[in-house]
């Protein structure tokens, strides 16, 4: 990618260094991470890369290859909710939450360019955030562990950007390890990395762009996190989390709460079975690739039927993988549009595409776009 020299040509010299932040997939865990429970997210080899360099006078100056129209200068001290919107608010809310967390952030120039496709479900907004977040950490010579720039990165998005998110997609862009995939207890912030390496046991994973642009802000997402605090409120319980039954979700009088809470509990519990699977003392085989494929599906039935967001493209591209040969498939993200995984054998890869590009085609829909997902390294300095 061409981060640096699009700071050359914007700012008139070299930057100082070059980080970048991957884009992610969840493997299993949908709508869990604001309920407390369990994801199990990878880090894709497609990343935001940031060029930046430190100035002094306290101003933040960005640009972005793919928003040349929209560059921006501010001062720090005057950055606040609202302040900045567009592309440039994610970047710009990161060195507000800093501010806010108390790290002092001299200023810099920043630009910008990325290969994760933006719309498509795979949290190029995360990304953007947490490799905005190493620069300006970096340059500054401030030592903020990981952990820490997790959760502002998260709150740029939540505060600043006014986005509702959980913090699945920052924790795996800053913590996610190649070959891995990412265990994390949405309450407790414990992780663990799980060995995932479909590829040893002849399968890999592809991920299908609906190309149905998916728009978490448009109120539904924030919809189902309500759903989801009356439901355990009505329960009894802290969160949903705290529903390790799906059949207790019985006790809901109303049908559609009662739908969100038996999602929730179940997704989290197909978490803990994959990986389960994954650390079987006997080490993961087709067989397992096989179950994990069979609870991707069953998953995303409960996304569709029971959390109700998915949509067309990704329930029609679900059935053609399957019945192209893929071993499960399911949406992924917060839904309404994006990106659906599927856990193919690497023998019918050609088929599923063909099929899925089919039936698309067939139905007068854009054409979808495909993606092999590499479980991948998270975000780093790479110059
Ligand atoms: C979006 C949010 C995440 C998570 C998922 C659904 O990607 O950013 O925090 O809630 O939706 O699992």
């Amino acid at each position: 990618m061409r981060a640096a020299e699009l700071f050359l040509a914007r700012f008139g010299g070299p930057p100082d260094g070059v980080w970048l932040a991957p884009g992610r997939a969840n493997l299993m865990g949908e709508h869990t991470d604001y309920n407390d429970g369990f994801v199990l997210p990878f880090a894709l080899g497609q990343h935001i890369v940031a060029a930046a360099a430190g100035r002094g006078d306290g101003r933040l100056a960005l640009g972005s290859r793919q928003h040349r129209q929209d560059d921006l200068e501010v001062a720090i001290a005057d950055l606040a909710p609202g302040s900045v919107t567009g592309w440039a608010a994610y970047p710009a809310g990161v060195a507000w939450a800093l501010r806010e967390a108390g790290y002092a952030v001299p200023g810099a120039c920043i630009a910008i360019d990325s290969d994760v496709p933006a719309g498509a479900g795979l949290s190029s907004s995360a990304a953007l955030e947490c490799a905005t977040a190493l620069a300006l950490t970096e340059l500054a010579g401030l030592a903020v562990p990981r952990p820490e720039l997790v959760a502002i990165a998260r709150r740029a998005e939540n505060e600043f950007v006014g986005v509702p998110t959980g913090i699945m997609d920052q924790s795996a862009s800053l913590l996610c390890r190649a070959g891995h995939v990412l265990l994390l207890d949405c309450r407790s912030l414990e992780t663990t990395q799980v060995p995932f390496d479909p590829a040893a046991a002849g399968a890999s994973l592809l991920l299908i762009d609906t190309r149905a642009e998916h728009v978490l802000a448009d109120g539904e997402y924030g919809r189902r996190r309500a759903e989801c605090e009356q439901a355990a409120r009505l329960l009894g319980i802290p969160s949903l989390r705290d529903l390790t039954d799906p059949a207790d979700a019985d006790r809901l009088a109303d049908p559609v709460l009662r739908r969100r809470a038996r999602h929730v509990a179940a997704d989290d519990q197909r978490v803990q079975e994959v990986v389960a699977m994954l650390n079987a003392p006997a080490g993961a085989t087709a067989g397992t690739y096989r179950e994990i494929g069979r609870l991707l599906t069953q998953a995303h039935a409960s996304l569709r039927d029971d959390f109700e967001v998915s949509w067309a493209e990704a329930d029609q591209a679900v059935e053609a993988a399957l019945v192209a040969g893929a071993l499960g498939a399911r949406m992924i993200g917060g839904g309404f549009g994006g990106s659906v995984l599927a856990l193919v054998p690497a023998a019918a890869g050609d088929l599923v595409r063909d099929a899925v590009a089919a039936t698309f085609a067939r139905r007068g829909w854009t054409a979808p776009e495909f993606l092999d997902a590499v479980p991948s390294d998270s975000a780093r300095r790479v110059g």
